[in-house]
């Protein structure tokens, strides 16, 4: 049983995110501990981790060698600033990153999570446009179902017309959209990258007429969306988007946040599909999700471009107080170590076959429309109840939990995305679990 009660305090103060908080405190979902595959409960029930927590602890929970070196850094240095001041754990770590990186971006600028990171990234761009002398390119075009995180630039740019429309006209100016690229008619049930839709990228020829070249300073998009429910790129799509940005001299910024850190097998999805983005932005398994942290990365041309004018001038106003953090870069550190020591990322490639077997062993089960995976990532969307959209996605999920699986919800799409350290017993268990609640909701 759990060493501790269920908390007594009330649960009226915490305001949680992104929570329908008046249904969750009416019956709390509260975890504990975690370990491995595994997180337990406050009943003491023990719960596979299909998410690995949100899409963030890679290398599967408790890492001694992460809990160590935090351990460790926490009590030789706390904190130190690095605004004109530093101390070596950045600098080691930005030189470690940039050795996975796709080739050519190795200046890193950190950042506290994948929300600032977006924000980052569109400042980059527009500074950088701004410092080649193509002040005029001012426009950001994001895409419809894209989440980059809550900040006003990420929800501006982002697609998920829930997180934008209490926010009004305080949205970014001069922000466009490309269409998504989720086509259930044309590519349902497709097994890896869908075989259509790289027209879809054309649409961004259609907006360079629209605006003008000479207006638009970067295009961001996820390479694979994860939390509008696991949207894959068609086949083609993301180098025609890399031909068509570099052709009128748009930026492409990558949002890695989920995909970073093997999730669809290599370091980034940028090399599991061959395409280089100027810009990229992760977080999550930065740190196996142990310390809040994010990381983006540009390449030594933009950078450059920045290190110009006297020496003793600030080049980018831009930064956070915990840029860089000394107990962050501990445990990203710690979680790189790990990472390239079990060759982590080498899994999510050689298990995705099994992952799809499973997967697509649920195809015929009641309600299901569509099976999305790649990597080790898989999005099962369901015909929406006819209470509403979302209901069944929600009582999947549901179930899922009391039946000992965290599953995460989007709509009526159902996301996993196991830790990489995943065993196909794990994935069969994971299996039976879904199916189960499937057949029930
Ligand atoms: C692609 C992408 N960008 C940005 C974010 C925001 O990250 P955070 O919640 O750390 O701010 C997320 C979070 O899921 C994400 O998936």
């Amino acid at each position: 049983m759990a060493n501790h009660p269920r908390p007594a305090a009330s649960a009226e103060h915490f305001w949680m995110p992104f929570t329908a908080n008046r249904q969750f405190k009416a019956s709390p979902r509260l975890l504990e501990s975690a370990e491995g595959m595994y997180y337990t409960d406050t009943d003491g029930r023990q719960v596979i981790d299909g998410t690995a927590g949100l899409w963030c602890c890679n290398a599967g929970h408790g890492r001694r060698e992460i809990t160590e070196a935090v351990s460790r850094q926490i009590a030789r240095m706390d904190f130190a600033p690095t605004f004109q001041m530093g101390h070596p754990l950045p600098f080691e770590l930005a030189e470690r990153l940039a050795e996975i990186a796709p080739a050519g971006l190795n200046r890193v600028f950190f950042t506290n999570s994948g929300s600032e990171s977006a924000d980052t990234a569109l400042k980059v761009a527009l500074a950088y446009q701004r410092a080649i002398g193509q002040g005029s390119r001012t426009r950001l075009i994001g895409r419809e179902l894209a989440y980059h995180g809550v900040g006003f630039g990420g929800i501006s740019v982002g697609g998920m017309g829930n997180n934008r429309k209490a926010f009004g006209s305080s949205l970014l100016p001069g922000v466009d959209h490309l269409p998504h690229t989720l086509d259930l008619t044309r590519n349902a049930f497709t097994r890896g990258l869908p075989e259509h839709g790289v027209e879809l990228a054309d649409e961004l020829e259609r907006l360079v007429i629209l605006h003008g070249a000479e207006n638009i300073a970067a295009v961001i998009v996820e390479p694979m969306s994860g939390s509008a429910g696991v949207i894959l790129p068609p086949q083609g799509y993301l180098q025609r988007l890399r031909e068509i940005t570099r052709k009128h001299g748009i930026l492409l910024i990558f949002d890695e946040v989920i995909t970073g850190f093997g999730r669809v097998g290599e370091a980034f999805a940028a090399q599991r599909w061959g395409v280089t983005p100027d810009i990229l932005t992760c977080a999550k398994g930065l740190t196996n999700g142990a310390v809040p942290m994010g990381a983006v990365f540009v390449s030594e041309q933009i950078h450059e471009a920045f290190m110009q004018g006297p020496e003793g001038a600030i080049e980018f106003f831009h930064g956070y107080t915990y840029s860089g953090h000394p107990v962050a870069c501990a445990a990203a550190l710690a979680t790189q170590e790990i990472y390239q020591r079990e060759n982590l990322f080498q899994k999510a490639i050689e298990l995705e076959p099994y992952w799809q077997d499973a997967l697509f062993s649920l195809q015929d089960l009641p309600n299901v429309t569509d099976i999305r995976t790649v990597g080790l990532v898989a999005g099962i969307q369901f015909a929406p109840h006819a209470d509403g959209a979302g209901k069944r996605g929600y009582e999947v999920f549901r179930r899922c939990f009391e039946d000992g699986l965290l599953a995460r919800a989007s709509g009526d799409t159902i996301a996993l995305s196991p830790a990489l350290i995943v065993e196909r017993e794990h994935i069969d268990a994971m299996i039976e679990r879904l199916a189960d609640a499937i057949r029930k909701s």
